[in-house]
Formats: structure tokens, sequence, C-alpha cells
């Protein structure tokens, strides 16, 4: 049955807050919550972080403070929404652990929209950069690994397979390059328009994790590696920030935004396995959806526009699943566009690039020799100590220079 949020019957956004007490709930379990559980948190931690952002952004861009004092309100809300989210992460979970599931979450999440995505470039886009956090899993569950004797491949339950992707050391272009061709809400599929603004912010909340902890990792190895991986993260936040709609109004995106919070909360509730932790997605939800009828009335009263003029079908598309088994598709994915790269705004093989292109020189200066490189140096470290790198896989690495599991290949993706 469809679920039109605008028809849901709504609570004042005021009745959200709470006490401290009920907002420090309690964490999940590391080892015997599911892994899937785990992706979730991160994804609604980066759904509420780009909620109270955008609203942040809002304020000090409008100079009506009535309409100030409503967006402030529901900020305070989407902040406790933040605050019991992160609260749901236990301690004991260590930062190489939490970034295990940061980089399962974008393998996984970005496989799940990229096979419903029918605009094909949009398509090609999530393709593009979901090789690039297949290989950051493969380089970070090596390390962890290494200095910690934890098997990645507990972490993520063995739902995705860990070996190398678009080879880290391929991944830095020229900033000129990730910059992509923006949608137009008004021609845009429903779904292409919630896959760009979940994707978004989910690669933000990476970009921002390794921001606030990458420097906390304990070795020098550790810290590089981090260093390296959050300036590809900077790229996909790029790539992703330009697909989404340009021409939207405050008061239209702050629609969307609540818009796409809603429907990650409703998906949320309906996939989650932890009886406990769904009651607490149902109600988000419930939250979120007096933040939508908020925004809708704003947009009325200072727009004088329906909020049909910005969602002209609001029932929900198919929700969000994980649990698809992407194992294929990645595997497909990673055979047919590993040697790819991107040109301005569009995705080409390296082989046809010429030989004096930016692509090169850019990568050239801040690789410099390939030992030098940190993902790859995390991975001769491995193979030193044990011979054989870290993998999880249900067949061989679909690109045979990736099938070696005592060599780390440096030239994939570079034209090799
Ligand atoms: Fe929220
Ligand atoms: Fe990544
Ligand atoms: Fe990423
Ligand atoms: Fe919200």
């Amino acid at each position: 049955m469809s679920f039109d949020p605008f028809k849901q019957k709504v609570k004042p956004v005021c009745d959200a807050f709470e006490c401290w007490k009920d907002l420090l709930v309690k964490p999940y379990d590391k080892r015997s919550a599911d892994p899937y559980t785990k992706l979730r948190v991160i994804l609604m931690n980066g759904t509420e972080f780009e909620a109270n952002w955008f609203s942040h952004q809002f304020s000090r861009h409008c100079n009506i403070n009535d309409l100030r004092r409503e967006i402030a309100l529901v900020r305070r809300v989407e902040q406790q929404q933040q605050k019991k989210i992160s609260a749901l992460k236990p301690v004991d979970e260590t930062v190489l652990e939490t970034t295990i599931g940061y980089e399962q979450l974008a393998v996984e999440l970005t496989a799940n929209l990229a096979r419903r995505e029918k605009d094909p470039y949009v398509k090609m886009t999530l393709d593009f950069a979901l090789l690039e956090d297949f290989d950051h899993l493969y380089r970070f569950s090596n390390m962890l690994m290494h200095d910690m004797n934890v098997d990645a491949s507990r972490l993520v339950g063995e739902r995705t397979e860990i070996t190398p992707g678009r080879p880290t050391v391929a991944e830095h272009r020229f900033p000129a390059d990730d910059v992509r061709r923006a949608c137009d809400n008004k021609k845009a599929d429903p779904l292409t328009r919630l896959n760009a603004a979940i994707i978004t912010a989910a690669e933000q909340q990476t970009m921002n994790f390794y921001m606030n902890v990458g420097n906390t990792y304990p070795t020098e190895e550790g810290k590089k590696l981090f260093l390296e991986i959050a300036m590809i993260e900077e790229q996909h936040v790029t790539q992703y920030g330009c697909l989404m709609d340009t021409t939207c109004t405050w008061l239209a995106g702050l629609l969307e935004h609540e818009y796409t919070e809603c429907y990650l909360y409703y998906s949320c509730a309906l996939d989650e396995t932890d009886p406990r932790i769904k009651k607490v997605w149902e109600a988000m939800l419930e939250q979120e959806l007096s933040h939508l009828h908020k925004a809708a009335e704003l947009l009325e009263r200072y727009e004088k526009r329906d909020y049909t003029s910005v969602f002209p079908h609001p029932a929900f598309p198919e929700p969000l699943a994980f649990g698809k088994d992407n194992i294929p598709y990645v595997r497909d994915v990673l055979k047919n566009t590993v040697r790819m790269t991107s040109k301005e705004e569009d995705y080409v093989e390296v082989a046809d690039l010429k030989k004096d292109d930016v692509f090169f020189t850019h990568n050239k200066r801040v690789n410099g020799k390939a030992a030098d490189e940190p993902a790859h140096a995390v991975i001769e470290s491995y193979l030193t100590a044990h011979g054989e790198d870290f993998r999880f896989e249900t067949e061989p690495n679909p690109v045979p220079e990736l099938a070696c599991r005592t060599r780390d290949n440096t030239t994939v993706g570079l034209g090799g």
C-alpha cells in the first residue's frame, strides 16, 4: 500500500522535545548487533547532520526572523534526533571498526541505489564511486587485521566482499574532474531525487567522520591512510553534491530534506530487525512527518505555493532495503569499469586520455612514488608480515591483475 507522508496525521513539532535521560539511549552491542543495523545508524546520523547544516545555512541566508524562528524550532529537534542516534553507537567500537561500517555502508547503499536508478548518468556516477569505497573497505580491513587482529569479514557479516576495487592510488583526480551535471527536479524521477539526496548525506557523513577522527589513529601509517582516503571522500561529496538540483528555493530545499528524512525513517522502520531500534525509527518518522508538514506550511505562507508544486507525486516510491545480495552486482561493475576515470562531467577509459592529461600530472603530484602512497603501503606492510593479503571473497577478484594476493597492484585505473 502506498504511503503519502503529506496525508498522515501529525503532532506539533514541539511535542518532540525530550529530557536528557530519554535522549541518551542504550547503545547496541557491537558483538550481536546486525551489521545492517550498524549501517542504518551511520546513515541516519549522516542524514541528521545534513538536516542540521542545511537548516543553519538556510537561516544564515534568510532575513525574515519569523521564518528563522520556525526553522530554529525544527532544527532543535533535528539536533535531538542526531544525539539519540549517535548514542546508539557503543564506546567499545573502535574508530577503525566503525570505519569498516562506513565503507560497508558506502558499498551496500551505493549498490542498492545504483540498482534501482533509472537515469544512466546518475547510475554511472553511483557505480563510479562505488568501486572506490569498495577499495577503501579492503585497505582498512587489512589494517584492522594487521594492527588489531580483528577480522573485518565478521564485522560485515560476510555480506560484502573484501577485495581490491579501483585501487585508491588511481582515485586521485584533478578537482575540476569531479564536477557532475545537476539533476533537474522538475523532470527527474522521484527515486533519482531521493538517491541523490541520500547518497550526498551519507558520503558527507563519511567525509566528516574522517575529517574529525582520522588524526586519532595511533600509528603513523594509519594516520596517513585516513588522510589519503579522507581526500577521496571530498571528491565523492563533490560529485554527489553536484547532482542535486540547483534551482530550488531554500524553502523547497527544506521540503526536499524533510521528505528525504521521512522516506529514510519509513524505510529503516520497515527494514529493522532489532525491535528496540525499530521503535526509535518509528518515533523519528513521526517527528519527521511533523517537520514535513511544517515545511509545507511555510512554503504556502512565504511562497504562496502548495507542496505539490515540489512533489507532484508525493507517495513514497519503494522503500530502501538493505539485505539485497549485492555481491554479483559489485563484481560486475568492478569487471567492467575499474579502468575508468572522470573527465569533467563525463566518464572515460584512462587509456583514452592523452599522456599529458592533468589526471596524470595531478595524480603523480599527490602520490609521488607508489611506495609512498599510504593505501599501497598498508598492503605492503600486511604482505611483509603475512605473505598474503587479507580478503573475503566468494570467488577470485574478477579483474585478473587484482586477483594476485601476494602483490599489490598500483597500475589498474592508472592506464595499466
Ligand atoms: Fe531529522
Ligand atoms: Fe570510502
Ligand atoms: Fe566514498
Ligand atoms: Fe527533519
